[in-house]
Order: C-alpha cells, then structure tokens, then sequence
C-alpha cells in the first residue's frame, strides 16, 4: 500500500518532472551533478522508483514503466542538454576573457640553428657536386678489413695504432671492429660495388681516441676518390685547387703539396694553403704562411687490386680533409671541442639559419 501510494499518481510524477526540470534548467555545473545524482543516482529518487515497479500488478506496470521510463529519459536528455549549454557558455566566456590583438607584430621563435659542420658539409657537397661528384655513405662502425687491410695497412703495422683505434669487444666469431678512424673504408666500399669510372665524395664521422684544443675524440671527415683510366696528381692538384677557391670563396689560392706516406696512396702528399695569420687572423689565398689543409695521393695499386680494380688498367686519385677544422678556418671557431659541447650560448652564436640553404650561384 504504501509503495501504490508512493507511484502509481501519475499527477505526482508530472510534479516531479516539472520541478526537475526547472531546477535542471538552472543548474549550475555543481547543481546539475546534484539534480542528477538526486534524481537518476542509484539511491535517487526516480531509480527507487522504477525499483518498485517489480513489486506492481502487472495492469500498474503497463501503466507506471512507461511513465517512469518517461521521467528517466527527459531528466536523462535535460541534463545533457544543460551541460552542453554551460560547456559553450563557458567556452565563449573564455575566448572573450582570451581576446587576441591579431595587429599585435608576432613574437619570433627559434626553431634552432644548423650546426656549423653541418652547414659546411652541405657547402661542400654543393662544391663537389658542382664538380661532378656522387655522394657515397659507410657505416661508422667498420670491419677491420674495410678501415685497414684492404687499404694496404699491413698486419700488426704501427700504422693501425697510430690512428688511435677505438677497438669493439670481439663478436661471437671473434672479429674486433673498429669505430672508423677515417673516411677512407667508404673507398672500399665503393669500389667493391661499382665499376669505374667512379667519381664519389663520402663524408661523416670518424674516431680516434685523441682530445685537445685541434682535436676530439669524434671528428667529420671528407673523402674524395676518382678512378677511371687518366686521372693524375695534376688533375687532384687542380680539383683541389678549385675546392679551396670555392670554399673559402676567394678567386686565387696558392697551395703547395708535401711528400707524405699514407699505406693507401703512392705517391702520397699532404697540401697546404697559403696563408696569413698577422694579427691573431687567419686568412686564406695570400700571406707569407702555409697552412696543413689535407692529405691525399694517388690510389695505390694495392688497394685497387683489393677492390678487384685492375691497376694497369685504372689508376685514380684520393683525398681526406678534416671537416671540423675547414669549419674552424671559415667560421673563426678556436677550440674544436666547442663544437661538440652542446652549449646553446655557442650553438645559437655560430648556427645558421635552417632557411639559409648554401648554393653556389648565390654564394657560399
Ligand atoms: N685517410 C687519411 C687520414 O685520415 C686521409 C687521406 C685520404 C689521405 C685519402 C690520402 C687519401 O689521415
């Protein structure tokens, strides 16, 4: 009896609709949960309700579910639509509170700067490029074979020490890689999967256990290597010649070339620039100073023969620069280990625009 009391007035149930929705359609955030979980929480007011509908005759249920059901729906519907209502209303109170000044000039953000040896070997991949070279890659962990053997460095030569090999952990089978100690190995590479002629630039990293104000431990090199059935050390002097004037964008460079051993090359030399280093400065192309600048020679007959290349048929030409230190020359940077330092301070004041792409027709 009670419970009929309680449900079965439908005059009852449009009260309480009504006065649900009024309050729903006042509701703040907070009032809304409260209105909800009064009315539709488990222990809420129309829940208990449709409880007891279990407990009707049937002829009440048929009356009472879909009443109920009603109830529960509207105030269900009611709820979501006040909660969109404050979600927009509190939106657009926001935008208004947030209001842009569209004139205002834009604030600039960095978006960082490129690395000067970065930068450097993008203009020298322009230069050879220019030139006619192709860009060639190897990996900076190489085997022994590819860094030293094929090269024409003899078994236990004091030659593989001298580079202050950094040496891995001998693999299953025993082998001991290396961390590249130059950019010569790509050499190899090249020339074990190309035929000549072959006319290729490699660049990128190389180790050797070595750290002071010129040098570090991780150090950029550049190689070039040309194999056909004429290229001399003139034609190396010349191309040489030529990257120096486009580098260091002057129109006459002087180089001088001395002699120099390197197992893979025969004749071998190192060249140097003329220079001036007056007051504290170093320029390039005039003076009364010589700068080191590279090494390089003819490929030796060895290593052709290595590469499966036939000596008395193709000779070829090889050249390895520093990279960092073409960089340290141009861009006026004195410590080498800077570079590498990762101090924003130095990056933000030697980096370059990404926007600043080198290209030779609008100069380096
Ligand atoms: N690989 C040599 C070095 O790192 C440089 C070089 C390259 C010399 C090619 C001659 C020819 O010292």
């Amino acid at each position: 009896m009670f419970l009929r009391s309680m449900t079965t007035d439908p005059s009852e149930i449009e009260t309480l609709t009504a006065s649900y929705l009024s309050r729903i359609a006042q509701a703040d955030d907070a009032a809304l949960e409260a209105v909800r979980i009064e009315a539709l929480g488990k222990q809420g007011r129309v829940s208990l309700l449709m409880k007891q509908l279990g407990a009707m005759s049937p002829a009440e249920r048929q009356d009472m579910g879909p009443r109920l059901n009603g109830l529960r729906d509207s105030l269900q519907e009611a709820i979501l639509a006040r909660r969109a209502d404050l979600a927009s209303a509190a939106l657009e109170a926001k935008l208004l509170a947030e209001r842009l000044d569209a004139s205002l000039p834009a604030v600039p953000t960095r978006i960082g700067s490129i690395h000067p040896i970065m930068r450097v070997m993008e203009e020298l991949s322009e230069i050879f490029a220019d030139m006619g070279f192709a860009l060639a890659e190897g990996p900076d962990i190489e085997s022994d074979f590819h860094n030293f053997t094929a090269l024409n460095f003899p078994p236990k030569h004091p030659a593989r020490e001298m580079h202050d090999t950094f040496f891995l952990k001998p693999d299953a089978a025993g082998e001991r890689k290396v961390l590249r100690t130059h950019t010569s190995p790509v050499q190899v590479r090249t020339m074990l999967s190309q035929k000549p002629p072959i006319r290729i630039i490699a660049m990128g990293r190389t180790f050797r256990c070595d750290s002071d104000q010129t040098h570090t431990p991780m150090f950029h090199q550049i190689e070039g290597l040309v194999i056909d059935e004429a290229s001399n050390m003139a034609d190396l002097k010349g191309t040489l010649m030529a990257l120096m004037r486009a580098y260091f964008e002057v129109d006459d460079v002087d180089v001088r070339f001395r002699p120099h051993h390197f197992p893979f090359t025969e004749p071998s030399a190192e060249m140097d620039v003329r220079c001036d280093r007056s007051n504290g400065q170093i320029r390039i192309g005039q003076g009364q100073d010589w700068l080191e600048i590279l090494g390089c020679g003819m490929v030796h007959p060895n290593v052709l023969r290595n590469c499966g290349i036939d000596p008395d048929v193709h000779q070829g030409y090889a050249f390895g620069i520093g990279v960092d230190r073409l960089a340290m020359l141009k861009y006026g940077m004195s410590d080498l280990r800077d570079m590498f330092a990762a101090d924003t301070r130095w990056l933000k004041h030697y980096g370059f625009s990404p926007f600043l792409v080198p290209n030779l027709a609008a100069g380096l």
